[in-house]
Parts: structure tokens; C-alpha cells; sequence
């Protein structure tokens, strides 16, 4: 990669990851999710301060396994039973050594000492296997719970959001984020709880066998607390960084391979592997601090406890032999010196999963936090049925704040009508659609649907009476008649076959290798999009809803197929209101009102005789006479 390049895509990465990261730490520290504008947004429940953030998204992780709260006070009374089992394994040792070391041990002794703390080691060895097993299935029952929650939110966001974040980085909380938790879920907190009962208890039984070598231990561990604190910290910060790569490549990843063809075309594959390699070495940059700070944690804290064992064994040495301290007392100590830096040390390795999975849960709450569309007001209306006239009135709406994209847009449907919306491209025609169905809210003016304001509607309801081809034509992996059913959920095979009939699509489907049982990948792939284009209007034909939307929904469909499903359609448009966009501007002539918009205003509006006869935008339009300007 050349110098310019690498310049070109670090400046493109750098703001981005680092307004990302900036914006994330600013967030949890004002205890928002997400700061981007906008009221009303519920705040996360989180205080100032790094460590309470970490609380706080600790303890909303372990909301949900609220729900097994049984479950885990059985694990954790296991864990006390294996725990407790290993410290009084080693405590029996005190007097079998003792009483060898006395002279009078016999082999019955020995026999019976080791016999009970085979048992009781045994015991904690059982209690251990049950605990991981139950605790196993807590934490997947409470991943399962976090992607329903993770996956119902996302169907909630307002599209908005879609528009302004990366898909990939999307997909990458989903997978990467959500597997870090739950590794988190299935070691990391069992390991949290019994290295601190083992902390507690060993202390305990230190200071019980000798004060003075439980003081020297006491000593060390703040020093071991720190280090693991000094890189802890580090860790976790470049897990943030580590988290934002990964997310930028993923988004990378999924857009390259979504455009492949694109990327071919315009013989873009060099490029785009430079790009690659661009973040795939920052991810390595990244990943190499944070693994290194999360892996050194282990040895630092190994050689820490050495440290700490030679001094505890020389002091102990000094006492047995000048204050007649017993040997069996040193042995066992020796062992819980080991026992209690065993926890620091495990739960300090365990930081880089810890912090792994705490940047990866902040991020799923991050969306979690975000604002999904508005509710529907209390008493918002579902009527039991529509008739479809639409009043639009001074409508005024821009995408984003600053930037009006349609200007007092007034105009009318009477139910049954065909309404055409024609202009140029980018004259805001499927805005005014996105609006009708409240993918967007309007700034200004009002729209209202059978005389209400479509704001008192429930959401739901609304959606349910407007059957729509988009502009831009999905299916979903599963077989045409799914696909087409889609439109309507309780619609009859018949049902299926007259809507594809009516959108000229049953011919072209009895060609296919299954007929309606065919399986569509991939968005359809193997369909011209002309086919795919009939599909989605089967889709909407099946739909009994009253108003219907076609947004160029002919656009890459032969002429005279075109004129078929026009006959078809005015069938079904006459119960129907019909807002119709096209800028093959033949399939609008018997629309009872075209209107030209012109950079979001409405600059004409009549039947196609009367705008020909105007000789204005349309008739420029509708001849491909135009002024050279
Ligand atoms: N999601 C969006 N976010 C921000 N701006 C948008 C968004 N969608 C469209 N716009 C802007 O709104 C304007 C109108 O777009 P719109 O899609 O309504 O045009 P259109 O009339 O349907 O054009 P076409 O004939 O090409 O489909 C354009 O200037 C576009 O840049
Ligand atoms: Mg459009």
C-alpha cells in the first residue's frame, strides 16, 4: 500500500474510531447510552466514575438471570462446598505431619488422614462438576434472553438509525460482543465468587495457624492488587479500541462482500484489499496490546506470589526453628499462602475476559439504550376498518435538521383514487412515502389518513392498512410462496396464486425448477430483477390492505409486461387508493391527479391532459422536450 493510500484510510478510521471511542466514554460518563441529539432519550442507570459504570453494567447483566435466582443459590452454595473442601483438605494435614514428625505416627494415621481428605477433596470435586453445569445453562438461558431482547429492539429502531450506522458493526455486536458475555457468564463470575470465599477463608485460617506469617501474606496483597489494578487498566482501554476495530472490519467485511459485484466492476479489488489490510493491521495493533495486557497479567501476578511464598516459607523457616513454631502449621501455610494468591492471580487472568465482555455488553446496551420509534400514545386509534383517503397538509419534513427536503407539501387522495407523484430524481417522491408510513416523523403541516392524524394511530395499525413496493426490492431467503405470503401471513395457496397472477408473476414461476416451492437465496439472486420486481408486487397485491404504494415498482419490467400488470392492478386499485411514483411517466396517464415535485415542492398538479396542455415541468418530462439549461 502506497503512502497516499495509507494516509487517505488512516485519516477515514482514525476520526471514525476515535469519535466512537470518545463518544463512548462520554456517554456512560453523562449515563447515557447513546449521545447523539434528540430528547427523551432514557438514560442508562449508570453514576460518574469508570468503576461504576463497570458496576452498573455488571449488575444489568446479572438482571437477566433474575429468573433462575434459585438456580444460582444452589451454584453458589456448591461453590461454597467446593471451596471450604479444598481448605479443610489441606488443614488435615496439621497433624498428620505432626504426629510423623513427633515420631508417633503410625501407618494407621497416615492411612486415615489421607483416606478423609480424599473424601473431602472428592466432595469438592463433585460439587465443582454440578456447579459448572448449572451454571452453564444460567448463562445461556440469560445470552438467549439478551439476543431475543438484542434482536426485538432491533426491529424497534427507527430507521434512522439504520441510516446512520454501519450494518457490519451492527451484525459484530450481535456475534462478537454477545459471545464475549457470555464467556464472561459461563467462568468468569463463578470464579469472581469462589476466589473471594477462598480469599476470606484462607485468611481466616492463616491468621488462625500463625499471625505473624498472615501479616508478611497481608503485606504483599495490595502490591498484587495494584499491579493487577496498573494492568487492568491498560487492558481495558485497549479492549475498547480492540472492540471499535473489530467493528469497523466487520462493517468492512459485510459491505465488500454485499457489493462484490460493484467492487469488480470497477476493478475495485485492489483497493478494497488495501482497505482491508489498512484495518486488519490496526486490529492486529490493537489486539496485540490488548491481548499482551490481558495475558501479562498472569505471569506478573505468578512471579508477585513467588515473591510472596519464598519470603512466607524463609519467615516461617526462622520460626519453626527459633519459636518452636510446628512443622505441620508451616506446611499448611505454605499451601494457603498459595491458596490465597491463587483467587488475585484467577481473577486477574481473567480481567482480559472480564473487560472483553463489559466493553462488549456496553456496546449491546448502547443499542438497548437507544431510542426505538415513539410509542404509540395511550389512546392511539385501530378503527376497524379504513377507507384510504389521504390528506396531506403543508407538509414540511428534512432527514436531517438543518436540511428541509420537502417544502409545504399539501395534497389530497379520495378513496379509490390514483395519485401519481412524478418529478426528477431526488425531488423527495419516496420521502413523502417514507412519511405516510411513519418511517420518518414530519417537522411540520400534517398528515391524516381517513381524517385522523396518522401520529393517532397505533403504529401497527397504520403499517397494516398501506401495502408498499419499495423503490428498492428484498426477498428473504425461504420459497416464492413464502415470499409472496409475506404480504398477508393467513393467505390461501389460491390466495397466492391469483396475487402472482395479478403482478404477471405466475407465468415466470411455473418456469422455475419448483414452481412456488422454489427456494430464493440471497436476496433472490437467482431471479432478473425484473422477477424480483413482480414478486415484491405479488407481495403487495396479496396484502387486502386499503392503500397501496408503488414506488417505481415497474422500473425494470418490459413494456408490455407492464401493461398487464397495469390491468391487473386497476382491478385491484379500484377499491383501493394508490399513490403511484414512475418515472416511466406512460404507466401515471390515467392517475386522476399527477403531481410534479420539483426539489421537494410541488411545482404542477392536474390530470395528464390538462399538465400536457400547460406545456410546463410535465409536459417537459412526459416529451423529453426540455430547455437546454
Ligand atoms: N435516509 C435519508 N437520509 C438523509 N437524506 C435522505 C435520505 N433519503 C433521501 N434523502 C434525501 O432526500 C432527498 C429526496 O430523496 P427521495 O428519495 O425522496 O427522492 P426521490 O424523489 O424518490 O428520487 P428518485 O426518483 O431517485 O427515487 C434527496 O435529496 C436525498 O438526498
Ligand atoms: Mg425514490
Amino acid at each position: 500500500m502506497d503512502e497516499k493510500t495509507f494516509a487517505r484510510l488512516d485519516s477515514k478510521y482514525k476520526k471514525k474510531n476515535e469519535a466512537y471511542i470518545k463518544q463512548f466514554e462520554s456517554d456512560l460518563l453523562n449515563g447515557k447510552a447513546s449521545g447523539k441529539a434528540g430528547g427523551g432519550r432514557r438514560a442508562v442507570p449508570m453514576a460518574k466514575g469508570k468503576p461504576k459504570n463497570m458496576g452498573a453494567s455488571i449488575r444489568r447483566l446479572f438482571s437477566y438471570m433474575k429468573k433462575d435466582t434459585w438456580k444460582i443459590v444452589i451454584v453458589l452454595i456448591l461453590v461454597l462446598v467446593y471451596t471450604a473442601s479444598s481448605l479443610a483438605g489441606s488443614y488435615i494435614l496439621r497433624p498428620v505431619i505432626n504426629s510423623i514428625n513427633g515420631g508417633n505416627g503410625t501407618v494407621a494415621t497416615l492411612a486415615s488422614g489421607i483416606t478423609a481428605m480424599a473424601l473431602i477433596y472428592a466432595a469438592g470435586i463433585v460439587a465443582q462438576y454440578i456447579q459448572q453445569r448449572i451454571m452453564i445453562g444460567i448463562s445461556q438461558n440469560a445470552l438467549a434472553s439478551i439476543r431475543n431482547e438484542l434482536f426485538e429492539k432491533i426491529s424497534k429502531l427507527p430507521l434512522k438509525y439504520y441510516d446512520t450506522n454501519n450494518h457490519g458493526d451492527i451484525m459484530s455486536r450481535f456475534t462478537n460482543d454477545v459471545d464475549a458475555v457470555g464467556n464472561m457468564l459461563n467462568n468468569t463470575i463463578i470464579s469472581l465468587f469462589s476466589g473471594a470465599i477462598s480469599l476470606v477463608g484462607t485468611l481466616v485460617l492463616m491468621f488462625y495457624t500463625n499471625v505473624w506469617l498472615a501479616l508478611i501474606t497481608l503485606v504483599m496483597a495490595p502490591v498484587m492488587m495494584k499491579a493487577a489494578q496498573f494492568v487492568a487498566n491498560k487492558s481495558r482501554r485497549y479492549y475498547k479500541q480492540q472492540q471499535a476495530a473489530l467493528g469497523s472490519l466487520n462493517g468492512f467485511i459485510e459491505e465488500t462482500i454485499s457489493g462484490q459485484k460493484v467492487v469488480k466492476v470497477f476493478n475495485h479489488e485492489d483497493a478494497s484489499v488495501d482497505e482491508f489490510d489498512y484495518l486488519n493491521t490496526d486490529l492486529r495493533g490493537k489486539q496485540l496490546f490488548a491481548q499482551f495486557f490481558g495475558g501479562i497479567m498472569g505471569p506478573v501476578m505468578g512471579n508477585l506470589s513467588q515473591v510472596s511464598y519464598s519470603l512466607t516459607a524463609m519467615v516461617g523457616g526462622i520460626l519453626c526453628v527459633l519459636r518452636g513454631f510446628d512443622i505441620g502449621g508451616l506446611t499448611i501455610f505454605v499451601n494457603y499462602s498459595r491458596h490465597f494468591s491463587r483467587p488475585i492471580n484467577e481473577i486477574s487472568m481473567q480481567m482480559t475476559e472480564i473487560f472483553s465482555a463489559l466493553a462488549g455488553a456496553e456496546r449491546v446496551f448502547e443499542v438497548m439504550d437507544t431510542d426505538p420509534e415513539t410509542a404509540d400514545a395511550p389512546d392511539a386509534k385501530a378503527p376497524e376498518h379504513l377507507t384510504g383517503s389521504i390528506v396531506l397538509e403543508n407538509v414540511t419534513f428534512g432527514y436531517e435538521p438543518n436540511h428541509t427536503v420537502l417544502k409545504n407539501v399539501s395534497f389530497y387522495a379520495k378513496p379509490g383514487q390514483k395519485i401519481a407523484l412524478v418529478g426528477s430524481t431526488g425531488a423527495g417522491k419516496t420521502t413523502i412515502t417514507n412519511l405516510i408510513t411513519r418511517f420518518y416523523d414530519i417537522n411540520e403541516g400534517s398528515i391524516k389518513i381517513d381524517g385522523v392524524d396518522i401520529r393517532d394511530y397505533k403504529r401497527d395499525f397504520l403499517r397494516k392498512n398501506i401495502a408498499m413496493v419499495l423503490q428498492d426490492t428484498h426477498l428473504f431467503s425461504g420459497t416464492v410462496r413464502e415470499n409472496i405470503r409475506y404480504g398477508r401471513l393467513d393467505a390461501t395457496d389460491e390466495e397466492v396464486i391469483e396475487a402472482a397472477k395479478l403482478a404477471s408473476a405466475h407465468s415466470f414461476i411455473m418456469r422455475l425448477e419448483n414452481g412456488y416451492d422454489t427456494v430464493l437465496e440471497g436476496d433472490g439472486a437467482n431471479l432478473s430483477q425484473g422477477q424480483r420486481q413482480l414478486l415484491n408486487i405479488a407481495r403487495a397485491a396479496i396484502s387486502k390492505a386499503p392503500i397501496l404504494i408503488l414506488d417505481e415498482a415497474t422500473s425494470s419490467v418490459d413494456t408490455r409486461t407492464e401493461r398487464h400488470i397495469e390491468q391487473g392492478m386497476d382491478r385491484l386499485m379500484k377499491e383501493r387508493t394508490t399513490i403511484v411514483i414512475a418515472h416511466r411517466l406512460s404507466t401515471v396517464r390515467n392517475a386522476n391527479a399527477i403531481i410534479v415535485l420539483e426539489h421537494g415542492e410541488i411545482i404542477e398538479r392536474g390530470d395528464h391532459d390538462e399538465l400536457l396542455a400547460a406545456g410546463g415541468r410535465y409536459y417537459e418530462l412526459y416529451t423529453g422536450k426540455t430547455e437546454l439549461d
